[in-house]
């Protein structure tokens, strides 16, 4: 077994956000893979810092800004904000997260494509593409469809058939149409630059060779690699968000050359803002190490075409690329109107984000396979693991210490912490190699001896001295489990360093022993719920419901007898409601940003009275109060004077 060697510096990335979204849970599963690792590798005594960026341009920016009506500019810089808090809520260490609209990144991109044109890797020629003369803008193949060429099913996407599994070239579709407008699109001629990856092939296949890649990952690219390679097509032409192409009228860099040298943009910015030398980190001969976590679908972009640009532009090849599967909820592909789509925002609001964390590292490892989120296995393994297994550990023996004012014992048994502290080397490789699934299992086997000695020992039957022994052997045990699961449960571990009255700064202090008292001990994580999640019905076709579907709509007038705010939620407030003869009702309101508690008494409502209950983490939300909202404030409805708690509205 090679252990991990100290003292090294690396730079890590994952994959960038589209910025014309919102985050769901598979970006979350990727960017707790991501931090755990950057976490463990500072917690082994290395230097590693994790960047990302919003990924904002591209044609879906373009169309969805004009769709609300506000400029991309606008649309990125509101979602870059959106994306950050949820990032955040879930305890992602970013030591930069950047976006690909920067100057950094404009530099970086017109340095690469000079460097590649004077290597003699640009060319130019001229294609046909669909064009849709309403919205005067050429159509990627996403925005056609039409009849297969080869089986004749209708409404098939521009390059491929879902019917009978046809690929093909987006000309050859039958009847196309631009789902733009609706409109029949003419082919049009256009002249746009490439980039010729197979000039690259010998690099290609050295980085390939070299890189630490999985199996299944290399094997694929090879595959490609060997495939011919054709030349890459880096030009759109305008309406187009992103950055014209130096030299050139009216064309711009397709979005996927500048994405990836987004990685660099927000490196740079770091690296600027901190006054460290850019190019030590970027060139050639630099001392980081550097590496990519991504999904499975963006391999062919990271594998072939970013060695190829990076190398152009003279900088230093990624020293590997980590590939993950994707998630599925409830063992299905993610969808909103299953209500399995959730967001990653709200799911926070509904569980304790590090409980989420905990599960990704159960189910994560080393492999491209996909990963399934089920709710119950969730709930199930929180509360036994978390709950039921590791902080068990602390709650049983705090008992004890607490008879004794807090005070630890000074002897304890050192084969039992011993023995734990000897498994330091075997998880820091489980980390190294991302096989978290393992890791997680090791550590909840410690934790069942750790309880299993508690048992045999019985406390509880002895005398103040020796039961304090025990338990304080045990909190010593508690404590180096806790190392060990500092990088996947950072929040959590916090606390239970303040319970301890200790913190923790490297895998090496688990040969440290605990002296100081203790604090008294506190639930640190609550017992998980079911997780029930709406799910969104589809609107039928005209969007309007009929009298009989509104009359299902049980509203209320009711009464504000109390209003809180709500430990740990930035938008919400607790309102009590009295609603007549229904009964006192409590309800969480998305209204604090616009009242405040105390001048909410008193105030008549509208309640949703028979809306589905809905857990939240702060406890049960028993129907909602209507509201009219914008981007600028939030305004209660509320029925003219006289109206009385528990009237039917209608
Ligand atoms: N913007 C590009 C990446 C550019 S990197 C230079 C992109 N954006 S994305 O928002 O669609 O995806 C970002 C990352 O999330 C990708 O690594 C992608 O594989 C990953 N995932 C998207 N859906 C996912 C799941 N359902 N499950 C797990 N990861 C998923 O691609
Ligand atoms: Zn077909």
């Amino acid at each position: 077994m090679d252990i991990p060697t100290k003292d090294r510096k690396i730079l890590v990335t994952q994959a960038l956000p589209y910025a014309n979204a919102p985050l769901h849970l598979g970006h979350i599963l990727e960017a707790v893979q991501t931090d755990i690792w950057t976490r463990y590798q500072n917690l082994n005594d290395n230097e590693c810092h994790f960047f990302c960026a919003d990924d904002t341009h591209g044609t879906p920016v373009m169309l969805r800004a004009k769709e609300l009506g506000v400029t991309p500019e606008n649309l990125i810089a509101d979602v870059y904000q959106k994306h950050l808090d949820t990032y955040k809520k879930y305890n992602i260490n970013f030591a930069n997260f950047h976006s690909t609209h920067s100057n950094e990144n404009k530099d970086f991109s017109e340095f690469i494509y000079n460097k590649a044109k004077s290597k003699g890797l640009i060319s130019k020629s001229i294609i046909k593409q669909l064009y849709d003369e309403e919205e005067s803008m050429f159509l990627s193949d996403r925005f056609v469809k039409g009849a297969c060429p080869k089986c004749n099913s209708e409404d098939q996407y521009g390059d491929n058939c879902s019917k009978c599994g046809a690929t093909y070239d987006v000309l050859e579709i039958k009847n196309p149409i631009s789902t733009i407008t609706n409109s029949k699109p003419i082919t049009k001629e256009s002249e746009h630059i490439f980039f010729d990856l197979a000039k690259q092939e010998k690099l290609l296949s050295n980085f390939l060779n070299d890189a630490n890649l999985q199996k299944p990952v290399k094997n694929k690219l090879k595959e490609w690699l060997n495939d011919d390679l054709k030349k890459w097509d880096i030009s759109r032409d305008k309406p187009y968000f992103g950055f014209e192409i130096p030299g050139e009228k009216d064309k711009y860099f397709y979005v996927w050359v500048d994405a990836p040298i987004g990685y660099l943009a927000s490196i740079k910015n770091w690296a600027d803002s901190n006054k460290i030398d850019s190019d030590k980190l970027l060139s050639k001969d630099s001392s980081f190490e550097m590496y990519h976590f991504i999904g499975k679908d963006i391999s062919y972009f990271h594998g072939l075409f970013w060695p190829a640009l990076l190398d152009a532009g003279d900088f230093k090849l990624p020293n590997g690329i980590f590939v993950h599967g994707f998630l599925t909820i409830n063992g299905e592909k993610m969808s909103k109107s299953k209500g399995t789509g959730i967001m990653a925002n709200e799911f926070a609001d509904i569980c304790d984000p590090e409980t989420l964390r905990y599960y990704f590292a159960a189910k994560l490892n080393d492999k491209v396979e996909d990963i399934d989120l089920n709710f119950e296995d969730y709930v199930q393994r929180i509360n036994s693991d978390l709950v039921g297994k590791y902080l068990n550990i602390a709650s049983r023996s705090a008992t004890f210490i607490s008879k004794n004012e807090n005070k630890l014992s000074m002897n304890i048994d050192d084969k039992v912490v011993n023995n734990l502290a000897n498994q330091k080397n075997k998880l820091i490789n489980l980390y190294e190699t991302r096989n978290y699934s393992k890791l997680v299992r090791l550590i909840m086997e410690m934790a069942d001896e750790v309880n299993k000695y508690i048992n045999d020992n019985t406390p509880w039957k002895k005398e103040l001295h020796e039961a304090n022994v025990v338990a304080t052997t045990a909190l010593n045990s508690f404590f180096i489990l806790t190392i060990y699961l500092k990088p996947i449960l950072p929040k959590l571990t916090d606390k239970v360093c303040k319970f301890l009255n200790q913190d923790i700064n490297s895998f090496d202090d688990v040969d440290k022993k605990l002296k100081n008292d203790i604090n008294a001990y506190k639930p640190l994580l609550n017992r998980l719920e079911p997780i029930i999640i709406p799910e969104e019905k589809p609107m039928n076709e005209s969007n309007n419901i009929n009298i009989d579907q509104f009359a299902m709509v049980d509203l209320r007038v009711a009464k504000v007898l109390d209003a809180s705010e709500v430990d740990g939620a930035d938008k919400l407030l607790k309102l009590d409601l009295d609603v007549g003869d229904i009964g006192k009702k409590s309800v969480f309101a998305g209204i604090k940003s616009a009242y405040k508690p105390e001048n909410l008494k008193g105030k008549l409502v509208i309640l949703v009275n028979n809306l589905e209950p809905r857990k939240m983490k702060f406890g049960l939300s028993e129907g909602m109060v209507l509201a009219s909202s914008n981007d600028d404030g939030v305004y209660l409805i509320s029925p003219d004077e006289g109206a009385l708690p528990g009237m039917k509205v209608k």
